[in-house]
């Protein structure tokens, strides 16, 4: 049984108890976070947490985020998982349980907190190699995706959506541009430019997207922020998306056909590699100070 955090408390999963008044529940009303740990590892977990101040913020949840860096690193050791190759903590505050109104709670309420950890794996080589397909679906949800709310019903559905049609993801598509993916941020190569949907209230500014431009640009492998044209795809040689758990995940196929010859190609690979590197130094940086 793994072992979760409510409020202030460590306890077993099934003892683990939320009110139905929780706004959360009820009107969605609430912020969430993964982060991951790779052999016991945080990574980036300053940016989550920066990504989620600046929710807190906009959402008007007063909550003081400053033990949030110990619990992870509890949740992770509570739950064995301080030697897995690939671990994450689910984190959820909402502004909490109050009489149902659409305005804030008059009477200040404590925020609900939840977390958990799990473990997650990267697929095989041989699965990764072939590449993933995805399908081009509406993108339906809100001006302000840069906020990570835990409002993911069109994101769902989106996938649901592209799930239907035999894909493996989505591409939200807006106004013709192909924004992000339902749980990642999406990417187009162009010649060898890799090319992402700039920072707007239409994505999500992912923590993986944010770290493989500043690698990117580092290793001097060509990158820009610009929207996608949907009718470009034609044209790209190579897709990708990038999150947490999917780290780069190749895409080879949009809506049944292929991106260039359908392999997945060398900016990907590099990319990949980059991002890779990055979690390794990180994973000695801080053996290194621990020792
Ligand atoms: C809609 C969306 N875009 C992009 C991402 C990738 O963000 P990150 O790299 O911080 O995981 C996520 C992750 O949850 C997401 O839900």
């Amino acid at each position: 049984m793994s072992t979760v955090y409510l409020n202030g408390a460590y306890m077993p999963k099934a003892q683990a108890s939320i009110s139905p008044d929780d706004r959360g529940f009820l009107l969605g009303d609430g912020l969430y976070e993964v982060t991951p740990f790779y052999q016991g590892v945080p990574f980036a977990l300053d940016l989550h947490l920066k990504r989620l101040l600046k929710g807190l913020c906009y959402l008007r949840i007063d909550y003081d985020v400053s033990g949030l860096v110990a619990m992870h690193h509890e949740l992770i050791s509570r739950n064995g998982l301080a030697g897995a190759e690939r671990s994450m903590v689910y984190m959820q505050i909402t502004r909490g349980a109050a009489p149902r109104t659409h305005y804030f709670p008059e009477i200040p309420v404590t925020p609900t907190v939840y977390a958990f950890a799990k473990e997650w794996s990267r697929p095989a080589d041989e699965v990764w190699n072939l590449g993933f397909s995805a399908a081009t679906v509406p993108d339906r949800r809100w001006s302000r995706v840069d906020i990570k709310t835990i409002c993911l019903l069109p994101n769902a559905l989106a996938f649901q959506a592209a799930k239907d049609k035999g894909a493996d993801d989505a591409i939200l598509v807006r106004d013709g541009v192909a924004i992000e993916g339902a749980h990642q941020n999406f990417w187009a190569v162009f010649g060898d430019t890799a090319v992402t949907h700039p920072v707007t209230g239409h994505i999500l500014p992912g923590i993986t997207r944010g770290i493989l431009l500043e690698e990117a640009r580092e290793a001097g492998v060509s990158v820009e922020e610009r929207p996608i044209q949907v009718e470009e795809l034609e044209f790209a040689t190579e897709c990708f998306f990038s999150g947490t758990t999917g780290e780069v995940r190749p895409v080879v196929e949009v809506d049944g056909r292929p991106i260039g010859d359908g392999t997945v190609g060398p900016v990907t690979r590099r990319l990949s590699d980059i991002f890779l590197a990055r979690v390794e130094a990180t994973k000695k940086a801080e053996w290194v100070a621990a020792s």
